[in-house]
């Protein structure tokens, strides 16, 4: 099947699907280790060769892949990535870099019109994520939007600092339409 390339706009959002472009006017992401490294996506060295793979890579078919740009000021500032496995299970990502674009509940709002578009519009009836168990804004994310903790993968990430646990999140379209927070559905196009 092939994945819906849409764009969702909220009261406060618009998300854009990824453009292999964006690669080069995000480059100066890569400096965020500690952003890249929740994503597990850290490199000893960053090119914009090696950026741009990353971000192509996001482009691929079994993708649906958002940039997240703030209607306020027309600044993108995230992404948010879906990795439909098999078609019926989706796996998801967020990352905003900057720190200073965090704690205005984008990332809720961003995730959830995610999860609308992937219940609603494809065959998927599972969405799950990773998240290292010290990551508390991912986990209390994923708390907040009704998603279930089904285990903890005890030291399966790798770190500078040794092995830490992964928690590991999912959610199912009857807890969605159950628990879903109660913000505004986005208009898809
Ligand atoms: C995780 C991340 C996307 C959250 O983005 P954000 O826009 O700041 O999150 P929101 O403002 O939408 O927060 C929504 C909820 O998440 C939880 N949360 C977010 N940041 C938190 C923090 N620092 N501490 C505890 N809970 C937090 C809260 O429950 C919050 O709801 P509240 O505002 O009612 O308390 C952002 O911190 C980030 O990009 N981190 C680096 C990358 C990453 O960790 N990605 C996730 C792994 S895939």
């Amino acid at each position: 099947m092939k994945l819906p390339r849409c764009t969702i706009t909220t009261s406060m959002l618009v998300l854009r699907p990824l453009r292999r472009g964006t690669a080069w006017s995000t480059f100066h992401w890569t400096e965020n280790t500690e952003a890249l490294d929740a994503m597990e996506m850290s490199a000893p060295a960053w090119s914009r060769w090696r950026w741009y793979k990353v971000i192509r890579a996001y482009t691929g078919p079994s993708f649906i892949t958002h940039e997240i740009w703030r209607r306020a000021d027309n600044k993108l500032i995230g992404l948010h990535i879906a990795h439909v496995e098999g078609g019926r299970i989706a796996k998801l990502a967020i990352i905003i870099p900057d720190p200073a674009d965090r704690g205005a509940n984008i990332a809720e709002e961003a995730r959830a019109v995610v999860i609308d578009l992937l219940f609603d519009r494809t065959p998927v009836k599972i969405v799950h994520g990773t998240v290292a168990a010290r990551n508390f804004a991912s986990a209390f994310l994923y708390q907040k939007l009704g998603f279930r903790q089904d285990a903890i993968l005890k030291g399966r990430l790798l770190t500078d600092n040794g092995r830490i646990d992964k928690l590991v999140f999912s959610l199912l379209p009857d807890e969605w339409a159950a628990n879903r927070p109660p913000l505004p559905k986005g208009t898809v196009t």
